[in-house]
């Protein structure tokens, strides 16, 4: 997704940048314009990948929630910018099957909400590096992560890279893999 314009902190060679309340905060109006349409364009062609009736990801709800954006950009020719992907990411209050019994749990793990890599990258490990910078930064292992409605794209990746596979279905659509409860503990 290329983009006539640069917004300062987005982009730079293999550099992938976290986006919040906070940081949107910090931007002119016509850098915050710029990043607003950018946003938006990630958001519209990641609910079109997944078959969403509408996008889950926009500037107002980075600034209305605890959610964050990671965002996968590099500058191109002239002024432009490059963005290949984005993950968002953000806390939500789940009711859980447990592995072990039937019974409801309330849960409130971080989630991820959104992920997507440009059609013209994909498989070739960027949302790799996107995940692990996403993980780093937000320290926590993939096991320890709830994932929202993973497409049969997400599950593979996830087998692939982490050997996550196993899991309860859930009503909610959320994926809490087993390996979840060795991490965080099975009281949580
Ligand atoms: N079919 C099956 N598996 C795939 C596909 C595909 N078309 N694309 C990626 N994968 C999985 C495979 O395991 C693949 O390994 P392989 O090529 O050896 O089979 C592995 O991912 C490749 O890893 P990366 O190159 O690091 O992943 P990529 O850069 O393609 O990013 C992602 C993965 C984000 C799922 C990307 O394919 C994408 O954006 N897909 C479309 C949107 C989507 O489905 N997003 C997830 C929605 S669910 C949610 O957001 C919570």
């Amino acid at each position: 997704m290329e983009f006539p314009y640069t917004v300062r902190g987005l982009g730079g060679e293999g550099y992938i940048s976290r986006w919040d309340a906070q940081s949107l905060k910090k931007l002119s109006p016509e850098e915050h314009a710029n990043l607003k349409s950018i946003v938006s364009t990630l958001g519209k062609r990641s609910a079109a990948a997944q078959g969403l009736g509408a996008p889950i990801t926009d500037v107002y709800r980075l600034q209305g929630t605890d959610q964050r954006l990671y965002m996968y950009a590099s500058r191109g020719p002239g002024s432009t910018t490059i963005v290949l992907g984005g993950i968002k990411m953000g806390k939500k209050k789940l009711f859980i099957r447990k592995p072990e019994n039937a019974v409801l749990h309330e849960l409130e793990p971080l989630c991820v909400l959104d992920f997507y890599v440009h059609e013209s990258c994909q498989r070739q490990g960027v949302g790799r590096q996107l995940f692990e910078a996403v993980l780093a930064a937000e320290r926590q292992c993939a096991a320890g992560l709830a994932y929202d409605r993973p497409s049969p794209k997400l599950l593979a990746f996830l087998k692939k890279h982490y050997g996550l596979a196993d899991y309860v279905p859930q009503n909610n659509n959320f994926v809490i893999y087993n390996k979840y409860y060795d991490i965080v503990g099975s009281s949580s």
